[in-house]
């Protein structure tokens, strides 16, 4: 891991943390999503990578009621600090938090009955070997479920905002996002087959967001986008 990527994190955890949902979120669809993917049950162990302020893990635990173990793992500590805040205001009681690079995992092997991955898996620079790692400490026969974003012209939240500051500042929009990079139909799938996973299946889930208040939505979204540069 680069220090520039975690320099990169740190940077943003400081707009993620001052945006982030308290508790679960009004719209829990993307966690819930995940959830039913990875068939996640009560009474397991489980570990949710590249967490930030706690997605999916808060929501993981929460539909757990009291019975499981769910670890809440990223690189950045300052993201965690927040999640462990919405898991103390719902008292759960069964989330544990790592800082932990997903490249390199503070875990033995074979410990998890499953692994979540939010909107995390397209920053590492090898993602083959990030989807190994949590294979070795994946319990034999256990599960893991990445949801990535898709392509960026087919999420407004991002190009729209963009495209608006872009616009007043009469400057270039700039390159698609990183975050968009796993976006081609196959490109999943076939990182997790050369990393050697048993049964790979990818899924485009479609969602479209009810946003209650437009205000808030658009201030939240053009936080977290755009970094300070002294
Ligand atoms: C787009 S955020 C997603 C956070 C959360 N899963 C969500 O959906 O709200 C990406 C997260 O990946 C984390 N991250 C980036 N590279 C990482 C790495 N190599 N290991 C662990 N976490 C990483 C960042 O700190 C950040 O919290």
């Amino acid at each position: 891991m680069s220090s520039s990527a975690k320099d990169h994190w740190q940077e943003r955890s400081k707009a993620w943390t001052a945006t982030a949902i308290q508790g679960i979120s009004a719209d829990d669809t993307f966690n819930q999503m995940i959830i039913a993917e990875a068939g996640i049950q009560a009474g397991e162990k489980i570990l949710d990578l590249a967490s930030g302020t706690g997605n999916p893990a808060v929501s993981i635990a929460h539909s757990m009621h009291g019975d499981g173990d769910v670890i809440c793992a990223d690189l950045t500590p300052l993201m965690l600090q927040t999640a462990r805040q919405r898991a103390n205001k719902l008292n759960l009681g069964i989330m544990s938090f790592a800082a932990a690079d997903m490249a390199a995992l503070p875990f033995d092997d074979g410990q998890f009955d499953a692994i979540t991955c939010r909107f995390g898996i397209m920053f590492p620079e090898d993602k083959v070997g990030v989807a190994r790692e949590a294979m070795r400490v994946l319990k034999p026969g256990g599960r893991v479920a990445y949801i990535v974003w898709g392509a960026y012209e087919e999420n407004p939240p991002f190009h729209v905002s963009r495209r608006a500051v872009a616009k007043y500042f009469g400057t270039d929009e700039g390159p698609i996002p990183g975050r968009h990079s796993l976006s081609a139909p196959g490109t999943l799938r076939k990182i997790l087959q050369e990393a050697g996973l048993a049964k790979v299946e990818e899924r485009e889930l479609r969602y479209k967001n009810r946003v209650d208040d437009i205000d808030d939505y658009v201030t939240r979204n053009l936080k977290r986008s755009f970094v300070r540069r002294n």
